[in-house]
């Protein structure tokens, strides 16, 4: 192991990184999210040497579901979800499985599960350590936390350690993530709370601070002197899944820009933190945030553009448009894409513009943040033919592909300066075997109570602070009667219809031709 990657892990070798014994509660155990991605990755958390031998996982949900039942549901879900299958090493972990059939409104509910709980803790010298998983509906997430005080489980418990990790989406807008965290820490301190973004769990979205602060040649390129301009693209080529009454609530903006958007764009800008303490690494995630210029209502109107898909082709498949999903309105005024300027008022990147964008239903699948260079001071050779020749670009690919590109001016072999753009590629396949999935990583680090991938109490708000200023301007609060007088309002903000397939409505390319730029092919 590199002295990068242990640098990360904090100190800890993969060999040294286990867990105390502990137990995993999961409520909303029932759900797609336990069988799509909990408990693949708790088996291969296991196959890997990463589970405790005393480990447990107790799945707590509403349904009248038996023991058996319910680690049947969890077989087959990871005959489905999980690449290896449910092989031999399945059945140890399968009598660590147990169902608690419970209603999240009900005291006497918690009462008996604390019970269960600790009779299981004896039994199994379980140590009485304790991660509890939310992964229900939102709405749920602050009264499960507050039964749990009621109890005597929340962060006073003192059998042992107590933990709580929460899903996303964490609120709607400010005022509804101010108001989860104060219910959250009435209950558990700071420290006890791991907000999860599943992208800081994702191998090469950690790779953007390792490449950034770990190569000596890269970081003194890293400022406004050196870099013209960045990128960061996040592309969905699904449509809604099945989950079209979700997605009606929350849009692209609030699904995709407040969250995964928004920890791209601030580990490619933070300051480089004094270590990678989770507070050191946080400390400077803020201070970014807080740099970002805010969006007035008419900023939203110049910077940010929204759309939505209509029908169209995707893969060589006729897909309708959004209007015509299950599960949304007919005249629904939902995003489905945006893709916004963002600009940063500090030292380091004065006058350099970010344009980020993401949507559904665009033509692949593809995360990648590109670094524009700002070219040659001087060109030499601008006699020469050229072909192609742009800007030099540095792109981190996060998935799929995951990889590095450098892209710069070659000379093409012969008796004449031809000069001709080249890419110099960098693969994670190189490292060979698979690459943990994010929410491996994740629930090893709550287990072991290091924070640095999850979210802080203020780093959420500061996203929200940025990001609900442009729900506001396009009327999509539940609070607000629309913007306050003269500012504009939901009507005047365009939402351009883009075919299924396309990159979106024709206005996001207008948005950077504005400053010189195009965007760049995925
Ligand atoms: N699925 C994903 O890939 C994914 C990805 C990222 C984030 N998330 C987030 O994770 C959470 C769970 O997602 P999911 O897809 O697993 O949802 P889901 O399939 O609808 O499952 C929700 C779970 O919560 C329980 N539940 C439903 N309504 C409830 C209510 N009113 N009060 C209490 N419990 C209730 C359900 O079981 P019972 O009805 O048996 O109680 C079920 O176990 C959501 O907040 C979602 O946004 C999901």
């Amino acid at each position: 192991m590199s002295i990068e990657r242990q640098a990360l892990d904090g100190g800890h070798t993969d060999g040294e990184r286990k867990p105390l014994p502990f137990t995993l509660v999961v409520f909303g155990a029932s759900g797609d999210l336990t069988r799509r991605k909990l408990v693949p990755a708790l088996y291969s958390m296991d196959r890997r040497g990463l589970l405790p031998e005393q480990f447990a996982m107790v799945g707590v949900a509403r349904r009248p579901l038996g023991d058996e039942a319910f680690r049947n549901g969890l077989r087959e879900g990871l005959h489905q979800f999980s690449e290896v299958g449910a092989g031999t090493r399945w059945d140890r972990l399968d009598h660590q499985v147990s169902y608690f059939q419970g209603d999240y409104q009900d005291a006497a509910s918690f009462e008996a599960l604390k019970r269960q709980l600790d009779e299981l803790s004896k039994e199994k010298g379980l140590g009485g350590n304790r991660l509890y998983y939310l992964a229900t509906p939102p709405e749920a997430y602050a009264v499960i936390a507050e039964q749990l005080g009621k109890a005597g489980m929340g962060g006073d418990w003192t059998g042992g350690w107590s933990r709580i990790i929460v899903e996303k989406p964490f609120g709607r807008d400010l005022t509804t993530a101010q108001d989860l965290n104060r219910r959250l820490q009435a209950v558990f301190s700071e420290d006890q709370i791991f907000r999860i973004d599943h992208y800081l769990g994702k191998e090469t979205v950690q790779n953007i601070l390792v490449f950034r602060l770990a190569n000596g040649i890269f970081e003194p390129l890293w400022n406004r002197q050196y870099v013209d301009h960045v990128q960061i693209s996040i592309a969905e080529h699904i449509g809604l899944e099945g989950r079209g009454l979700y997605y009606e609530e929350a849009g692209a903006l609030r699904d995709m820009v407040q969250n995964h958007v928004i920890q791209l764009l601030s580990l490619v800008a933070m300051e480089p933190p004094a270590s990678f303490g989770a507070d050191s690494v946080r400390d400077e995630k803020v201070k970014l945030l807080r740099a970002i210029r805010p969006y007035s209502s008419k900023d939203v109107l110049r910077s940010v553009v929204r759309g939505q898909y209509g029908a169209g082709t995707v893969d060589g498949q006729l897909v309708p448009g959004y209007r015509e999903e299950s599960g949304v309105a007919p005249d629904s005024q939902t995003e489905t894409f945006v893709a916004m300027k963002v600009l940063i008022d500090n030292w380091r990147w004065a006058g350099v513009p970010f344009y980020v964008r993401t949507g559904k239903r665009l033509p692949r699948r593809s995360t990648e943040v590109v670094v524009a260079f700002r070219p040659a001071p001087h060109s030499a050779f601008r006699n020469t033919v050229t072909t192609g020749l742009d800007a030099n670009e540095l792109i981190l690919r996060i998935q799929p592909d995951e990889g590095i590109g450098l892209r710069f001016g070659t000379k093409i072999p012969g008796p004449t300066i031809r000069i001709q753009d080249a890419e110099m590629q960098f693969s994670y396949g190189t490292f060979g075997g698979k690459q943990p999935e994010a929410y491996e990583r994740l629930l090893l680090d709550a287990a072991l109570g290091d924070s640095t991938l999850f979210t802080r109490r203020d780093e959420v708000e500061a996203a929200w602070a940025l990001t609900t200023p442009i729900l506001e301007a396009w009327g999509r609060v539940d609070s607000a009667d629309g913007p306050a007088g003269g500012a504009v309002g939901n009507r005047d903000v365009p939402l351009p219809v883009y075919p299924a397939g396309s990159w979106g409505p024709a206005e996001v390319d207008r948005l950077l031709a504005a400053d010189g730029h195009a965007w760049r092919n995925l």
